[in-house]
C-alpha cells in the first residue's frame, strides 16, 4: 500500500507559463501563438504532488519567495496533500519555467531558478531521518543539496530515487550507491556522451551510468518507447502504453514518482518500471504538469489487472 511510504521530495517549484503554438519559431522569426495558461510545476513540486496523488505520506523541501507565485504553488502544494513545512519562503523570486508546447504536445523550457538556486543544503537535509522510506532528488538545484541530501539518505537507509533532469552534467561520483538512478534521453546524453537511440547504445549508457554512480539499477526513460532497466547484469526494455499525445510535460515527473513508490511497495524493479510507464502516459495523455498527474484511483480504474492492491 503505497499510504504507508513515508517520502521525501528535495527540490524545485516554479511557476510554469506555458504558450501553445502550432510550430514553434525558428531564429528571429514570430510566430502566433494559439493560447496560454499558467500552471503549477517545477520538477521537485511535479513529483511530490506525484507520489502524494498516489497515496505517499509526502513532504518537499525547498524555496520559494514570498511573492504571488510562491504564495500560488505553495497552496497548490497543500491542496494536493503534500506537507510543506520544510519550505522556506525566504528566497529573492519564485522559480519560473518558460514552456513553449507545439501542434504535436512537443515541448521546450527555459527556467529562471530564482528560489531554487537558494536553498541551503543543511536545511534540506533537516528533512531526512530514519524513520523515511524514500527520498527523491532532482538537479533542478544546486548541485551541493542534491549531495548532501542523498548522502544523509543513503546512511539513513532510505530509497534514494535520483531523476536527472534537467541535462547537465552531473558530479555523479560524489553519491555513490543511489538506489536508482533515472535520466531520460537528452539527459542521458548530457551524463553520458551516448544517446540511448538502440539496444546497443542503451546498454553503453547504461554500464556509465552504473560506474559513474554505484547505482543498484539504472533506469533509462525513453519516451514513447518505454523505458530500460540495467542492474548491472541484464537489460531489459519494458514497453510504454500507447496513448494521445496531448502534452509530454511533466511526464518524466509523474514516471518517476510512480516508479519509485513502487519500488518502495514491492522490490521488484520491473513492476515498478511498469507502473512507471502507466503514470506516464497518464501525463502523456493531458495538459499541464501537475494537473496531469495520476491518482491512485485514475490508475486503478484503468489498469484494474495488476494494481488491485496499491
Ligand atoms: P518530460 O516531457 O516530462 O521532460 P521526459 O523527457 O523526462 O519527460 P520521457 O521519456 O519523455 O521523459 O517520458 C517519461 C515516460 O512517460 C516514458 O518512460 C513513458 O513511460 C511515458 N511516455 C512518454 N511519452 C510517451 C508516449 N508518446 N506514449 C506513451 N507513453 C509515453
Ligand atoms: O518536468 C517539468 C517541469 O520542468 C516543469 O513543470 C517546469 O517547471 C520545469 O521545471
Amino acid at each position: 500500500m503505497y499510504s504507508k511510504i513515508k517520502a521525501a521530495v528535495v527540490g524545485s517549484i516554479n511557476m510554469d507559463i506555458i504558450l501553445n503554438m502550432e510550430r514553434v519559431p525558428d531564429v528571429g522569426e514570430n510566430v502566433l501563438g494559439t493560447s496560454y495558461g499558467y500552471a503549477c510545476g517545477g520538477k521537485g513540486a511535479n513529483q511530490a504532488i506525484g507520489l502524494a496523488r498516489l497515496g505517499a505520506k509526502t513532504k518537499i523541501a525547498g524555496k520559494v519567495a514570498n511573492d504571488t507565485n510562491g504564495h500560488k504553488l505553495l497552496e497548490n502544494l497543500k491542496k494536493n496533500g503534500v506537507d510543506v513545512s520544510k519550505v522556506s519562503t525566504g528566497g529573492s523570486q519564485t522559480g519560473l519555467a518558460a514552456i513553449i508546447l507545439d501542434g504535436e504536445g512537443r515541448n521546450r523550457i527555459v527556467v529562471y531558478e530564482g528560489a531554487n538556486a537558494e536553498i541551503d543544503p543543511d536545511e534540506a537535509a533537516d528533512c531526512i531521518d530514519e524513520s523515511l522510506d524514500l527520498l527523491l532528488v532532482q538537479f533542478e538545484t544546486r548541485e551541493e543539496v542534491v549531495i548532501k541530501c542523498v548522502n544523509r539518505a543513503i546512511e539513513k537507509g532510505a530509497v534514494t530515487v535520483v531523476d536527472c533532469g534537467p541535462a547537465k552534467n552531473f558530479a555523479l561520483e560524489k553519491m555513490q550507491g543511489v538506489t536508482i538512478i533515472t535520466p531520460n534521453e537528452s539527459e542521458t546524453k548530457a551524463l553520458t556522451g551516448v544517446y540511448p537511440d538502440s539496444e546497443k547504445t542503451i546498454l553503453e549508457a547504461s554500464k556509465i551510468l552504473s560506474e559513474r554512480s554505484r547505482a543498484k539499477f539504472v533506469v533509462l526513460k525513453l519516451g514513447e518507447r518505454g523505458c530500460s532497466v540495467w542492474d548491472g547484469e541484464r537489460l531489459k526494455i519494458i514497453p510504454s502504453y500507447p496513448c494521445k499525445v496531448v502534452d509530454t510535460t511533466a511526464a518524466g515527473d509523474s514516471f518517476t514518482a510512480a516508479m519509485a513508490l513502487e519500488f518502495v511497495r514491492s522490490g521488484d524493479i520491473y513492476a515498478a518500471c511498469d507502473m512507471g510507464n502507466r503514470a506516464g502516459s497518464f501525463a502523456v495523455g493531458r495538459m499541464g504538469a501537475v494537473n496531469s498527474m495520476p491518482t491512485a484511483d485514475e490508475i486503478r480504474k484503468t489498469y484494474v489487472d495488476k494494481t488491485s492492491e496499491i
